[in-house]
């Protein structure tokens, strides 16, 4: 992925090194005296995992979570020492590299359990295993947990050193997380009568470490709020956007009244409009939805997105601002002038959530990481 310093266009996302620091502060006052695994799988949630990692392993952090083996191996690689979970488990076939590696393997499936048995070669391993209560997609499903247990046993390498599940409402509903809860502790039960000793258990994504102590068990493993973002709109953290994500105007032009804008004019002015057109779209992960909906921030202040989102192009009417030049500062995320747009407000205009707008933003945006 090119991690230009500088560019030759205009559109980057900036990459605020200090707002992650800070995040990470707020986490742990959120959940003092836990471990943070902070989730960097999806390339640090589009922020650019090798950075991302290296600034929070230098902020003292207790270990990452990736979705996938090679993003493990990739932090490895880039020289990151602390303790790396492969939280979905999804190994392709890598067991003997992810070993290696020294990474965490988490497990659900007695046929992976066996692989990671052959790898151990007779030595203990520790892995995590992975229950479900009630997110219903991946893990051991609780009811399935003894007969789980009883074939591990084939398997004596494998030591459940950690125990894990993950919430599905830690944003809205409180009791379904407290259903969830008292299964995972069903199931920690469970595996300490099968004579495992896990030695930490953990629970917590962003919105259950700001709203659910009772989740946090040993270790807590956010990810959006490492970014800036607390996972739940009716929660209000002192979090730091990490991602400005900039580009500058590359045209002007003025439409009369019923002359229109972009493919399938589904744009057409209603007065005289003054058009910037700017030099990005959903080839750099605009979100197309957010055609004729979104914001950007032009002179502090907030434009509206007119015309379907192409490829490269996105126009926003900037009649209301006066004195508009090609090259101004156009921001679809980030403060600028004392006005603010965050992944928050993209994603209201997009019909999504602030996830998929950070890690959409594609690799051919040039991500410019800053001591901000
Ligand atoms: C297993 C697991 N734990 C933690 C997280 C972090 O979630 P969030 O970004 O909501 O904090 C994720 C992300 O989806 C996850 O899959």
């Amino acid at each position: 992925m090119r991690r230009a310093e500088a560019s030759l266009r205009p559109t980057r996302a900036e990459i605020l090194l200090d707002a992650i620091a800070h995040n990470l502060q707020v986490v742990r006052a959120a959940a003092p005296g836990r471990r943070v695994l902070a989730v960097v799988k999806a390339d640090a949630y589009g922020h650019g995992v090798v950075p991302v990692a290296r600034r929070l392993q230098a902020e003292g952090v207790d270990g990452f979570g990736v979705a996938l083996a090679e993003e493990g191996i990739e932090l490895r690689e880039a020289g990151i020492d602390r303790a790396i979970l492969v939280l979905n488990g999804i190994n392709g076939g890598a067991h003997r590299e992810i070993v290696a590696a020294g990474l965490t393997p988490v497990i659900y499936e007695i046929s992976e359990a066996s692989a990671f048995d052959v790898v151990a070669g007779g030595r203990p391993l520790d892995v995590h295993l992975k229950v479900d209560t009630g997110m219903g997609r991946l893990g051991v499903p609780l009811r399935e947990l003894t007969g789980f247990l009883r074939e591990l046993r084939r398997f004596p390498s494998i030591r459940i050193a950690g125990l894990m599940t993950h919430l599905s409402t830690a944003d809205a509903d409180p009791e379904y997380v407290a259903e969830q809860i008292a299964a995972f502790k069903r199931a920690e039960g469970l595996v300490r009568r099968f004579g495992h000793e896990p030695a930490v258990m953990h629970a917590a994504n962003s919105a259950a470490v700001f709203r659910h102590p009772e989740t946090h068990f040993d270790w807590v493993r956010p990810g959006l709020a490492i970014y800036g973002y607390p996972g739940s709109s009716s929660i209000d953290a002192p979090l730091r956007p990490a991602m400005r994500w900039r580009t500058e105007v590359l045209q002007l032009r003025t439409l009369q009244p019923g002359e229109s804008a972009g493919y399938g004019r589904s744009f057409r002015a209603a007065r005289q409009t003054r058009l910037a057109t700017l030099p990005l779209g959903y080839g750099d992960g605009l979100l197309r939805s957010a055609s004729n909906r979104g914001q950007v921030l032009v002179h502090g202040v907030r434009c509206s997105i007119v015309g379907n989102v192409s490829m490269d192009l996105t126009t926003v009417d900037v009649t209301d601002v006066p004195g508009v030049a090609v090259g101004d500062e156009a921001l679809l995320l980030g403060e600028q002038d004392g006005g603010t747009l965050d992944a928050r407000d993209l994603a209201a205009a997009a019909g999504t959530i602030p996830y998929e707008v950070l890690t959409n933003v594609s690799r051919r945006v040039p991500r410019l990481y800053l001591n901000a």
